[in-house]
């Protein structure tokens, strides 16, 4: 078995054990949240002693003072003390008077306290696996791109536009979109740019620019919030599933050849992007990122809810960008014509016919009318049916 496989699994359980007892701490009301002597359950094990003598091994007897003469510069025992004592403080969290985080017990873990394992978590298993995922993600596009080229359109425009978008749901997918760049590019720097970045800028420019980044994300975070929930309703109905569904998920849409499935105005591929990618992985995104951001009323933030929120927001935020990479590609570049619809809220006759034909046939039965905005007197633009 491989040392990095072995790495890999520790971290697995390590995770899991961190979520519960983290969990477990934030669920201490705050009288309980004073530390208990870490080494309490090893001293089960020791030989009865003398009534009234410390259980503790030596080592853990020993004053600060007692270990410098034995190990110059060894300071733990007054780290330990720090860990076991409980403060004072006035301020209302519940952690307030806690300098260290108390140490958590992980059976069969090296870790010394919940942050450290937190921190190994982040750096051996979220960065490595979220850096690779993106990459991977990144690669698998280009790969598509460079087997099947750009979806063109098979006839020629016929020049008679139909709307696909009002102005509201541009404005709102376009407020989404803006703020997702502005986040996912401050979250990659400040995940992965040390790796990147930090060699090319140099530590304070680099310092600097994270720090930057970092205070637009927690302003940006809100703003995607808000303009998340309003596209999720805006778009809801038309992402119903659908029976047509069935039958372009199993010929996988037509991405791969033999003509597109004909689709109401979003496809399956559209309504998975919509369910799994926008509403799971963004709400648990802002859900996680809100908490990061201190803005949830009632919460206790105490470090192992931190902790928990900073792995679901990681966890989420890359799973959410993976999908946004395959939506913004076929978007844009992969699709000729697709960001005319969401650039002016037009798009051609021909457009419509070859990737949403059962959208098209409800629009000239008259079931949906080709123009949704502007002043009600404005006539419906003529749509006449193309020979085939
Ligand atoms: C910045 C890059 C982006 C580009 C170029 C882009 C492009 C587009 C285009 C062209 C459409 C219309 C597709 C059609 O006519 O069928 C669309 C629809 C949509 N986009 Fe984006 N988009 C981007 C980012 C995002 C992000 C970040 C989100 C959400 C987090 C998002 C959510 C949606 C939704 C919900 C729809 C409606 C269709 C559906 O439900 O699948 N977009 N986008």
């Amino acid at each position: 078995m491989s040392r990095s496989f072995v790495r890999f699994a520790a971290a697995m359980a390590l995770a899991l054990g961190l979520a519960a007892g983290a969990v477990a701490q934030t669920a201490a009301p705050a009288s309980t949240a004073a530390p208990t002597p870490a080494a309490a359950p090893a001293a089960a094990q020791q030989p009865a002693a003398p009534p009234g003598a410390s259980t503790l091994p030596g080592y853990l007897q020993q004053s600060n003072g007692e270990r410098a003469k034995v190990q110059p510069g060894n300071n733990a025992p007054m780290w330990r003390q720090l860990k076991e004592q409980a403060g004072f403080s006035s301020l209302p969290n519940p952690e307030a008077g806690v300098l260290i985080q108390p140490q958590t017990a992980y059976p069969g873990s090296a870790f010394t306290s919940a942050g450290e394992a937190w921190r190994q978590t982040r750096n051996l298993l979220l960065i490595p696996v979220g850096g690779w995922l993106l990459i991977l993600a990144a690669l698998g596009i280009a790969a598509f791109y460079l087997l099947r080229g750009k979806i063109k359109l098979q006839h020629k425009p016929t020049g008679r536009k139909i709307e696909r978008f009002t102005p509201f749901e541009r404005f709102m997918h376009w407020a989404l979109a803006i703020s997702f760049v502005v986040l996912a590019v401050s979250g990659i720097v400040m995940m992965f740019g040390k790796f990147f970045l930090l060699p090319v800028l140099g530590s304070a420019l680099f310092g600097w620019l994270t720090y930057g980044l970092k205070t637009l994300h927690n302003f940006i975070g809100p703003l995607f919030a808000i303009s998340l929930v309003i596209v999720l309703l805006t778009f809801v109905r038309d992402n119903l599933p659908s029976k047509s569904d069935l039958a372009w998920l199993a010929k996988g849409g037509g991405l791969f050849g033999g003509g597109e499935v004909p689709s109401a105005r979003f496809n399956a591929g559209e309504k998975i992007w919509f369910w799994v990618g926008v509403l799971v992985f963004g709400l648990v995104a802002v859900g996680s990122g809100l908490v990061l951001d201190k803005l949830v009323p009632n919460l206790a933030y105490a470090r192992g809810t931190m902790q928990v929120a900073e792995i679901v927001h990681a966890v989420s935020t890359i799973l959410l960008m993976a999908m946004a990479f395959g939506h913004i590609y076929i978007g844009s570049i992969g699709t000729e014509g697709a960001l005319d619809g969401m650039r002016t809220g037009y798009v051609d006759e021909s457009w419509a016919r070859q990737h949403h034909a059962l959208w098209l046939d409800d629009i000239q039965s008259g079931k949906i009318p080709a123009q949704r905005s502007g002043p009600k007197a404005q006539a419906p633009l003529p749509v006449v049916k193309p020979k085939a």
